[in-house]
């Protein structure tokens, strides 16, 4: 079936886009990802849409940008880290070869920090961390082909276990 080579989940901050770039030089095709073409489509920041429009609408232009990429990408793409909790785009991801990037709540904290510009993760952001861990990883692994841990692994260790995994 055409369609992305590897399509990558995972929370934010976990590294997709290091990682998908690095994948895409190795397999000399394509980097995209689906923030990217909403920010290009909508011409406004994601956390803008969050604030102007609500998340549930996000959701919906986040869903179509998926279901664009998924037809008409033959790279690597990566997806926001919450398209997961869309049941629409789930399905989308069914018979493409998605791998999930993961971390602990400890290593999400340290790679994240307070990151205000990260709109779900302004206060308290361990305990956020960890509602978010706890509400999405079964989503995560419920789209996911392969599941490659980063914590303590560099971009390119990271890249090869992707690649090693499919
Ligand atoms: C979100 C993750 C972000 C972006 C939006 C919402 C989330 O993507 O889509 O801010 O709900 O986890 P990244 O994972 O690329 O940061």
């Amino acid at each position: 079936m055409t369609g992305p080579r590897i399509v990558l989940v995972g929370p934010m901050g976990v590294g997709k886009s290091t990682v998908g770039a690095l994948l895409a030089e190795l397999l000399g095709t394509d980097y995209r990802d689906t923030d990217a073409d909403i920010v290009a489509a909508q011409g406004r920041e994601i956390s803008d849409i969050f604030v102007q429009d609500g998340e549930p609408y996000f959701r919906e232009l986040e869903r179509a940008a998926v279901r664009a990429a998924l037809a008409g990408h033959e790279g690597v793409l990566a997806l926001g880290g919450g398209a997961i909790l869309d049941e629409g785009t789930r399905a989308l991801l069914a018979a493409h070869p998605v791998v999930y990037l993961s971390m602990d709540v400890e290593e999400a904290v340290r790679r994240t920090g307070l990151n205000v510009a990260r709109p779900l993760l302004a206060v308290n952001p361990r305990k956020q961390w960890r509602e978010l861990m706890d509400a999405r990883r079964h989503l995560y692994e419920e789209v996911a082909r392969a599941v490659v841990a980063t914590d303590g692994r560099t971009p390119e260790e990271v890249a090869r276990a992707v690649l090693d995994a499919l």
